[in-house]
């Protein structure tokens, strides 16, 4: 009789062994968790990055959950060149127009990212020889897409990362070939083909006074030139045993002093060990794996997450502060399974950086971020 009950026992318990993990992700979508765009919707736009799946909206629980939580978003590579332009002259429309219809269907704003980028261009881009080619592609480039999705998409990063650590010009491609005028043509041209788009310059690490006042002097020179840039995109790839508030702060305040918006565009915190030490976001870096740079496989320890939610804590009380002057903070994706951090610089990691865990449960930082705006200090939401 004892086994019979304990078989029935285990039967009716099945249900919730299995799937602890993914109720409390229940809650976050049946409005038990607060959401992000609703508690600061007097503030500033909340963003994230989505990725293709996410686009086609392949997990019930992800499409219901992204719509809840953001009210824009960033194409996080489907609107890039190499995947957009892929041979010179023919362009694959077919995922940024699913990009629009995703954002028309769920009323959320695009960020287009990025017409003009040294990464992940295509290969007949990197093996141009001479100027007039590489001109030819970048006026094309930049006027078929932009006119295109002028009206659908809210505003471009027109261009991404043109700028070094010591805040001169990279020397890209298009620097090399082009002058570094490029910048300057590249707003006019988007100006040119989508007029009442927003126009943006997006890097990392511009919160860094050399860096930062490279990026002063770029939106000078478009601006001196009666060309329109109408923000600023500080991406916010930080680590958590550096996050740099005294720079952001002065990065908002000389930003908005040239008259254009602040956006906090791709926020995340690594909690990993840095083997490269960059706190930035160079794509080209990358070191080998050792299980030694993983010591979190099997879950984040307490301390880490407490650590991390001061940090987004103090990160959202200083975007309050200067509210007038921020328009949006896009998280680079939705949850931690998500991030590119798992597979930067090392590939094959387990980090948490985000808001949400892998099953779309708030974590702790998620409720300090809330309590910025709500003045609880204990969590908003039964979890
Ligand atoms: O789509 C291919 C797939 O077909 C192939 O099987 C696979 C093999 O590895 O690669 C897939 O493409 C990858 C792509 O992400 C989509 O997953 C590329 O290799 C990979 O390099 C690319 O990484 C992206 C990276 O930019 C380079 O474009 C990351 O997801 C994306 O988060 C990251 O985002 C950048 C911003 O655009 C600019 N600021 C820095 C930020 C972080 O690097």
């Amino acid at each position: 009789m004892k086994k019979v009950r304990r078989c029935i026992l285990l039967v009716c318990l099945l249900p919730v062994i299995v799937f602890p993990i993914r109720l409390p992700a229940q809650q976050a979508i049946t409005g038990k968790t607060p959401s992000l765009k609703e508690v600061f919707k007097d503030d500033f736009v909340i963003g994230t990055a989505l990725n293709r799946t996410q686009i086609e909206e392949r997990d019930p629980l992800a499409a219901a959950f992204i719509p809840r939580q953001f009210s824009a978003f960033t194409p996080e590579n489907d609107m890039k060149a190499v995947m957009i332009h892929p041979q010179w002259g023919t362009y694959n429309f077919s995922e940024a127009d699913k990009i629009i219809a995703y954002s028309q269907k769920h009323h959320m704003r695009i960020n287009g990212h990025t017409l003009i980028w040294h990464s992940q261009l295509p290969v007949f881009v990197r093996r141009m020889q001479d100027k007039d080619s590489l001109h030819r592609f970048f006026v094309e480039h930049i006027s078929t897409i932009a006119s295109r999705y002028k009206g659908k998409v809210y505003s471009w990063d027109v261009v991404n990362e043109a700028l070094n650590e010591d805040g001169t010009m990279r020397n890209s491609i298009f620097r090399e070939k082009l002058g570094e005028d490029y910048v300057v043509e590249a707003f006019k041209l988007a100006q040119q083909a989508a007029p009442g788009t927003m126009l943006y310059y997006n890097d990392y690490n511009i919160e860094r006074p050399e860096k930062r006042a490279g990026a002063i002097t770029l939106v000078k020179k478009i601006q001196a030139a009666g060309v329109r840039i109408d923000g600023i995109g500080i991406q916010g790839h930080w680590h958590i045993d550096q996050v740099p508030l005294k720079d952001i702060e002065q990065s908002i305040l000389e930003f908005s002093s040239l008259g254009v918006k602040v956006m906090f565009t791709e926020l995340d915190i690594s909690v990993l060990p840095d083997p490269i030490g960059s706190n930035g976001a160079d794509i080209s870096q990358n070191t080998a794996y050792n299980a030694a740079l993983n010591p979190y496989v099997n879950g984040l320890p307490d301390s880490l997450q407490s650590k991390l939610a001061g940090s987004y804590e103090d990160l959202f009380r200083l975007f309050l502060k200067y509210k007038n002057k921020i328009s949006r903070i896009t998280f680079w994706g939705v949850n931690d399974g998500n991030s590119w951090l798992n597979n930067w610089p090392v590939r094959g990691r387990t980090n948490y950086p985000l808001l949400f865990d892998r099953h779309f449960n708030p974590k702790p930082a998620f409720y300090k971020v809330i309590a910025t705006k709500t003045r609880n200090t204990d969590r908003t939401a039964s979890h």
